[in-house]
């Protein structure tokens, strides 16, 4: 069993499938986590993020391990290393909207991540799990929200560690992001046909868990 989520940035997607896979004892593949690494493993080798093949080179050799712990019930490991909270890093993300851009990258960690899927009963996350990694995903999930919204998320997210931060441009990295995954030639952000489509605007984590929760229990509804 697979069930896919995915969506754009502050959906609300990584949240939920955590809770969602706690609930059904399955595991969790944060998949935009891997691209996160590799932009991370770029930026502190100081490697240029455009070099196609140095991006692929770092994919393939991607040593990544999730693991329970950390404060959201997951931490991931490169190398060994606990690099969760980095790779949480706005620069980590830019760095990873990049690299997720390039056509050979994809495909090593697509087959990676097929590959972790092979085992069964994972939550998987990401912008591109039931269309590509899994078109025969069990369930597909297809998370929305209004970019003020996931704006607004980010910003209550951040705001403790980070006290300088403005709203409005944190909505317009967010409306960026948007723009760089559903217009980028390979795997662009898109619905699967067969993917529920979950409006989380309006809708707390809590909800939003329930409501997948019981579409996976009771397809019908
Ligand atoms: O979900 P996230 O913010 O951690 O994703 C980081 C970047 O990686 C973002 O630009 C989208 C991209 N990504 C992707 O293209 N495909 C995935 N399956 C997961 C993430």
């Amino acid at each position: 069993m697979i069930i896919a989520i995915d969506g754009p940035a502050g959906s609300g997607k990584s949240t939920v499938a955590k809770l969602v896979a706690k609930q059904l004892n399955y595991r969790y593949i944060d998949t935009g986590a891997m691209y996160r690494s590799v932009a991370w493993i770029a930026q502190n080798k100081g490697f240029d993020l455009s070099d196609e093949i140095t991006m692929a080179k770092i994919a393939e050799s991607l040593d990544i391990q999730f693991v329970p712990g950390d404060t959201n019930g997951q931490s991931v490991l490169v190398e060994g290393k606990d690099i969760t909270a980095h790779l949480k890093n706005e620069s980590v993300g830019r760095g990873a909207a990049t690299v997720a851009a390039q056509k050979a990258v994809r495909e090593i960690l697509v087959a990676k991540q097929q590959q972790i899927g092979e085992a069964g009963k994972m939550v998987m996350d990401g912008r591109d799990i039931g269309t590509v990694v899994f078109p025969q995903a069990d369930k597909k999930f297809f998370f929305v929200a209004d970019a003020e919204e996931r704006g607004r998320r980010r910003y209550e997210e951040l705001k403790i560690k980070h006290p300088g931060l403005n709203l409005q441009t944190i909505i317009e990295e967010i409306r960026q992001r948007d723009h760089e995954d559903c217009n980028r030639k390979i795997s662009p952000l898109v619905k699967a046909k067969d993917a529920l489509e979950v409006d989380t605007t309006q809708l707390n984590i809590e909800e939003v868990t329930k409501h997948v929760l019981k579409n996976i229990n009771n397809p019908t509804k």
